[in-house]
C-alpha cells in the first residue's frame, strides 16, 4: 500500500491536507495532527493559517511535512514564513491559488465567524480587522492576500525558495499544462473543497483531464469528498498519485485530538487496503485505468458493443438499426470531447452500410458536434483521436 511522494516513502497514498486553524477543533491543533501524522507514515501538509506556529509543529514531532502558501499582498511577510518553513525542516510549498479572496461562506457571516490567532503572523501583521458584522474570517482574508497572484509568481516564488513548488487547486487541462510550464514539481487538483465557488465542478469529473494534460511530468495530487477507502482507489485508478484528506481529519481531531486524528486515517488505510484485496492488486502500481467506469467511458463502452454486434449480424433488421442509432444519438448527444464525437462519426458510417433512413441526418449531427467540439478545442487532437473522415 506504500506509495512515494517527490521522493518521500508514505505509507499508503492518503496524506493530511491543509485545513486552517485547528485550534477550534481542538486545544493541541496541528500539533496534535502533525503527530498523528508522522504516527501513520504519512505527509501532513500545514495550513498559512495555522493556529500553531510553523515552529512548533516542526518540533513536535518527525512527520514529513509540506507547508501551504496563500501569498500575502506584503510579499516580504510571505518570503519571511517560507524562509522559517525552509528553516524548520518543511519538505515542499503547496501553493493554493484558487483563493484570491474568500468565497461567500454564509453560514460564517451569519454567526459572525471570529478568527482564532493565527499564530504564523505574529510580529508580522496585524490580523485585526474591523468589521461589526459578517465574517471577520473573510475581511481579513480581503485585506490581506494578494489577489493579483498570477503565473509569473511561481517565479516570485522560486526565486525565493529552493523547495519544490506544488500547486493546489487546478482543475483544468489548461491550467495544468501551463502549471507544468512554469515549472511546479506537483498538481493539486482541488477546487478547496467546493468551499470556493458554487458550481464548481467536482474534483473527480475533472481528474483524469488533468493526468492526461501532465503526461506524468509531475505528480498529480487529488482532493475533495475522500470520505472511504475506495475513494482512494478510485482517485488512484483515475491518475493521481496520493489523495489529500481535509474535513475527516478535523472531525478527528474535535472527536479525540492526536487519536481521533490517527483512527480516520487507519480507517481509510484499511479501507483502502480491503478494496485494493478485492480488486485484485497487490500494491499501488496494480491499480489501472480499467479498474473504473466513468461517464466517459460509456461512448466508448457503447461503441465497442455496437461494433462488435454489427460485425456479427449482417443482416440487422431496419426496426434494430433504428434502436441502436436511439442508443448512440442518446450517448452521443452530450458528448464533450473530440474522441467522443470521433467515435459517433465512426459508429454513423457504420449504420450507412446498412442503409438506415436516419442514418444521412444522424451522421450529419454528429459532424456538426464534433466541429462544435473542435472549435471550443476540448482536447487536443492526437493521432488516436484525429477525425478519421472530414
Ligand atoms: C475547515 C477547512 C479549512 C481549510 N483551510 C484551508 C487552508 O488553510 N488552505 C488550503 O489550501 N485549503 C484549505 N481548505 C481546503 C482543503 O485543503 C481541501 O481542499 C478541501 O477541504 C477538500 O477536502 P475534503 O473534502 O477532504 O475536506 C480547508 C478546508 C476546510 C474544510
Amino acid at each position: 500500500m506504500s506509495t512515494t511522494i517527490l521522493g518521500y516513502k508514505i505509507s499508503a497514498p492518503i496524506m493530511i491536507g491543509p485545513t486552517a486553524m485547528h485550534q477550534l477543533a481542538h486545544p493541541e491543533g496541528e500539533v496534535a495532527t502533525a503527530r498523528a501524522a508522522a504516527a501513520c507514515n504519512t505527509i501532513m501538509i500545514l495550513s498559512n493559517m495555522s493556529t500553531c506556529t510553523v515552529e512548533e509543529v516542526a518540533s513536535s514531532c518527525n512527520a514529513v511535512r509540506f507547508f501551504q502558501l496563500f501569498v500575502l499582498k506584503r510579499r516580504d511577510i510571505s518570503a519571511q514564513i517560507v524562509h522559517r518553513v525552509e528553516k524548520n525542516g518543511y519538505k515542499a510549498i503547496v501553493l493554493t491559488v484558487d483563493t484570491p479572496r474568500l468565497g461567500r461562506r454564509e453560514a460564517d457571516i451569519k454567526n459572525r465567524m471570529v478568527a482564532p490567532q493565527l499564530r504564523n503572523f505574529e510580529g508580522l501583521l496585524s490580523t485585526e480587522v474591523d468589521t461589526d458584522k459578517g465574517s471577520n474570517l473573510e475581511a481579513l482574508v480581503k485585506e490581506i492576500y494578494d489577489t493579483s497572484l498570477s503565473w509569473e509568481d511561481i517565479g516570485w516564488l522560486k526565486s525565493i525558495t529552493n523547495l519544490p513548488i506544488l500547486i493546489k487547486g487546478v482543475l483544468t487541462h489548461e491550467n495544468a499544462r501551463k502549471a507544468v510550464e512554469v515549472g511546479v514539481a506537483g498538481i493539486v487538483v482541488s477546487n478547496h473543497g467546493a468551499r470556493q465557488l458554487d458550481y464548481t465542478p467536482a474534483t473527480i469529473s475533472v481528474l483524469e483531464e488533468v493526468v492526461h494534460a501532465v503526461g506524468g511530468r509531475v505528480p498529480v495530487l487529488f482532493d475533495g469528498g475522500v470520505r472511504r477507502g475506495t475513494d482512494v482507489f478510485k482517485a488512484l485508478a483515475l491518475g493521481a498519485q496520493a489523495v489529500l484528506v481535509g474535513r475527516p481529519v478535523v472531525y478527528g481531531l474535535a472527536a479525540n485530538g492526536e487519536r481521533g486524528v490517527r483512527r480516520v486515517i487507519e480507517m481509510l488505510k484499511d479501507e483502502f487496503e480491503l478494496t485494493m484485496a478485492l480488486s485484485g492488486c497487490p500494491s499501488v502500481k496494480d491499480i489501472t485505468r480499467s479498474h473504473v467506469t466513468t461517464e466517459f467511458d460509456k461512448p466508448r463502452i457503447i461503441h465497442q458493443m455496437i461494433t462488435s454486434f454489427t460485425s456479427q449480424h449482417n443482416d440487422v433488421s431496419e426496426r434494430k438499426n433504428r434502436q441502436l442509432l436511439e442508443v448512440v444519438v442518446l450517448w452521443f448527444q452530450s458528448s464533450t470531447s473530440v474522441a467522443n464525437a470521433n467515435l459517433s462519426v465512426d459508429l454513423s458510417l457504420k449504420f450507412k452500410a446498412k442503409s438506415c433512413p436516419q442514418h444521412q441526418l444522424l451522421l450529419q449531427q454528429f459532424l456538426n458536434l464534433r466541429s462544435r467540439l473542435l472549435r471550443g478545442a476540448a482536447e487536443p487532437l492526437t493521432p488516436q483521436n484525429k477525425p478519421k473522415i472530414s
